[in-house]
């Protein structure tokens, strides 16, 4: 584990929900000792209650962060980064490695404010909260491997890092993984209904729904030697119930349904991109 041999001291300017879960994943994975993590926030509350939680260092503003920190996440909402960052982007050293969590926000943005800097754009999606998650990671600099390295491990307390080539792969996955996780949990509120309209009673419906998903998803990890349409293949008897439904799904043009939606939220997302070049 290159992290762990590093003293690096890690800095968190914002201390809500993701922060919480990267602080969290990270002391009970070992990752990254207490004295090391260091957190600031627009107010005090969330900074002490982490402090009180998990004995980590509180800094009482940005600056201060900054001056201390070798690796800075920033971890506010994207419509507050630009403005939380512009008036101290002189604080930050030409050694330092700057992640940003913001969805909408392109390297190349990031860049204009903070050329000094080694970048990195992070995307974990929403399973991350509870150490499930797959995290998308693009350095701006694809020559710098250690970079790389070093945030794979460092995140690996989240989930699953998936090193990402472009800022066109980071949005696709961003769309497929962050926004879907969404689309997941509007298949399984259309399964729970219907279950409740059978009467079943909703924490029964929902818990087996919960089973259908888990289940599958299970299954596709432990036979990843198989396709995804050879397990289909195999709950699919010809001229069966399951057939029945699948055919039906299929000449309701389901996946293209599915598709449409993908790319309205790719627009929808290269439309807040652009909005936070125009701030
Ligand atoms: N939550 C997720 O599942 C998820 C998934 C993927 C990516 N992300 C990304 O992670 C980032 C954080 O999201 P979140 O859900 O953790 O947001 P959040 O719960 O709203 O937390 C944002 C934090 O930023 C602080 N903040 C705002 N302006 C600040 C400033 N000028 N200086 C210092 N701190 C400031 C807020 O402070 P106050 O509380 O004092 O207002 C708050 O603690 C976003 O870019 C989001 O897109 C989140």
């Amino acid at each position: 584990m290159v992290f762990l041999q590093t003293r690096l001291k890690v800095g968190f300017i914002g201390a809500g929900n993701m922060a919480q879960a990267m602080i969290k994943g990270m002391i009970q994975s070992g990752n990254v000792s207490p004295a090391r993590i260091y957190v600031s926030s627009r107010t005090s509350q969330k900074p002490q209650k982490l402090r009180e939680l998990y004995n980590i260092q509180v800094c009482t503003n940005n600056e201060d962060l900054v001056e201390t920190c070798d690796v800075v996440i920033l971890a506010m909402k994207p419509q507050d980064l630009i403005s939380a960052v512009e008036p101290i982007a002189r604080n930050f050293n030409e050694k330092q490695i700057v992640v940003s969590l913001a969805a909408g926000l392109r390297l190349e943005t990031l860049e204009k404010i903070l050329p000094q800097c080694r970048l990195v754009r992070l995307m974990p999606n929403t399973p991350a909260l509870i150490q499930k998650g797959s995290v998308g990671c693009l350095v701006n600099d694809d020559q710098d491997e250690g970079l790389a390295d070093l945030m794979e491990d460092m995140f690996a307390c989240l989930g699953s890092v998936h090193r990402l080539e472009s800022e066109d792969q980071f949005e696709s996955f961003m769309i497929a993984c962050s926004s879907g996780t969404g689309f997941v949990f509007e298949f399984m509120i259309y399964w729970q209904d219907w279950l409740e309209e059978h009467g079943f009673d909703t924490a029964v419906a929902r818990r087996m729904t919960q089973e259908v998903f888990t289940g599958a998803a299970a299954m596709a990890v432990q036979n990843s030697d198989q396709s995804l349409e050879e397990m289909q293949g195999k709950v699919t008897s010809k001229k069966g119930v399951t057939a029945a439904g699948l055919s039906s799904m299929r000449e309701l043009e389901m996946e293209r349904a599915l598709r449409l939606s993908f790319e309205k939220a790719d627009l929808r997302n290269k439309e807040i991109s652009r909005e936070m070049k125009t701030r």
